[in-house]
């Protein structure tokens, strides 16, 4: 048996899968986000661990543990956890989609410069990104800044937790913005940008290699057998892509998470010559390239949950008739916006309303807005000659059949759904099943375990209103970005 452990933002996803990949049970616990200013957003370590403890207990109930042989993880990436000489953790964690960075990000891609960055990184800095929350650390807490004796990312502290072995791996370290992506070591010039030292950093691992076996101490707390192997895993969006098979040259998987991403898996290294894409490594040894939305089904949670007052997302779907013609549209920047924009301070905003409109509409614009946003990665690229013509899906947004057309016919693509829409922890489960041995590659078991079992086919007819209406969504940002 395998566990993979999607290390979320609003909750931890476990999964416990036996060796031919069969799913044997899920379980999530969420835990809290505390967002102390505007744009900012930061979690405790804490809270995490404990999730991990009670979540595998959980999981692991009704089984034989000694039959669960490993465990890795997706997590949440770029986040910023700082650790002390006896290795506590010194602050909360600063998240993936925390804009607080403006200044130092400013100065990376602007005194640095763009082109130096993108030379030592493959990538230029982004406010999420971890390298300029270092700096932004440095610069408002110095005293935290001086305690630092490791710097990790969410899902390697768990795996500390669990092994003592302070690790990362090549995808997740990809989105510090210290990492020399194309050889998949750290980058000496970004490290003394930075004002840190090399053995500040944790060793790097491909995802699918073994860190190490649980503690005795994690072995019981966990109730798991000492002898249970933890390996590196993946940044979430690396491990939902394996989780769907999106593995080998030219594949695409979308994710509707809190996030929204386009991730294209790519044999051979490549740079988005704007840097509007990320240029990162994949956990299969390869690399992809990633357009990454910072709200995209937590723009429909915050709809559904905070302003309309409903968990019963299906049936407010259900009201929804008008596909192609609504003359609502939203802008889902609701924590600012990655790619394509760059803009931290971009805001949410709904245009377009009339009298006669619903809160039918609304929720329409909602789903197309992110559906759009999304077209605006994919329209980057196909300029870069990239050929898509068909895609995996996952994420909580993947559940929504509705969404899934949404997103098919806003992108004139086949969307492959698939038995299940777990992405992340469902690739950790299967490089926990590569490490220890079970299939010899990545791909393999990509290859035995995922499949297809429906494709949602794009309708000409509504792909060409669709068309029209992302060229009138495309405007709306440039047009309304002075007023954020
Ligand atoms: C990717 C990114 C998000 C987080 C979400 O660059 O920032 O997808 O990984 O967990």
């Amino acid at each position: 048996l395998y566990i993979g452990v999607d290390l979320g933002t609003s909750a931890v996803k476990l999964l416990l899968m036996d060796g031919s990949g069969k799913i044997e049970k899920i379980v999530s616990k969420e835990y809290p986000i505390s967002f102390p200013h505007p744009g900012w957003s930061e979690q405790n370590p804490q809270d995490w661990w404990d999730g991990v403890v009670a979540g595998i207990r959980e999981l692991t109930a009704d089984c034989d543990k000694d039959q669960v042989a490993g465990i890795s993880f997706g997590g949440q990436m770029h986040g910023l956890v700082i650790l002390d000489d006896k290795d506590q953790v010194i602050r909360p964690a600063i998240l993936w989609n925390d804009g607080r960075t403006t200044k130092e990000v400013d100065y990376l891609n602007n005194v640095i410069g763009k082109d130096k960055l993108s030379q030592y990184t493959a990538n230029i800095a982004f406010a999420g990104f971890t390298a300029p929350k270092i700096l932004w650390v440095r610069e408002n807490e110095p005293e935290n800044f001086d305690r630092i004796t490791k710097i990790m990312l969410p899902k390697d502290y768990i795996a500390y937790k669990m092994t003592g072995v302070h690790c990362t791996d090549v995808s997740d370290a990809s989105g510090m913005l210290l990492l020399d992506v194309k050889n998949r070591c750290w980058s000496d010039e970004m490290i003394e940008i930075c004002h840190i030292r090399k053995d500040q950093l944790p060793h790097v691992y491909e995802s699918y290699d073994v860190v190490g076996t649980l503690t005795e101490e994690a072995a019981k707390t966990l109730g798991l057998p000492q002898s249970c192997k933890v390996a590196a895993g993946a940044g979430d969006n690396a491990a939902a892509a394996v989780g769907t098979g999106t593995v080998g040259d030219g594949m695409c998987n979308i994710s509707l998470g809190t996030s929204g991403t386009i991730f294209i898996s790519s044999d051979k290294f490549g740079v988005d010559a704007n840097n509007a894409l990320h240029s990162f490594g994949h956990a299969d040894g390869h690399y992809h390239l990633m357009g990454c939305m910072l709200s995209a089904a937590s723009c429909n949670k915050w709809w559904m949950d905070d302003i309309i007052g409903t968990k019963d997302y299906g049936n407010e779907q259900k009201e929804i008739t008008k596909l192609g013609e609504n003359h609502v549209f939203f802008l889902p920047y609701l924590m600012g916006e990655r790619s394509p924009h760059n803009d931290p301070n971009a805001r949410g905003t709904f245009i377009g309303l009339t009298m006669d409109n619903t809160r039918a509409d609304m929720t329409q614009a909602v789903l197309e807005g992110v559906a759009f946003a999304m077209r605006d990665s994919f329209e980057v690229a196909k300029s870069l000659g990239i050929k898509i013509e068909r895609t995996k899906i996952c994420g909580g947004g993947a559940k929504s059949p509705l969404w899934c057309k949404i997103m098919a016919n806003v992108l004139g693509i086949k969307v492959d759904l698939l038995a299940s829409e777990e992405g992340p922890s469902m690739g950790g489960a299967m490089l926990a099943a590569v490490a220890c041995g079970e299939y010899p590659s990545v791909k393999a078991a990509a290859d035995a375990i995922v499949r297809v079992v429906d494709t949602i086919e794009p309708e000409p007819e509504l792909v060409e209103k669709y068309e029209k209406k992302y060229r009138q969504f495309a405007a709306i940002y440039p047009a309304v970005k002075g007023l954020f």
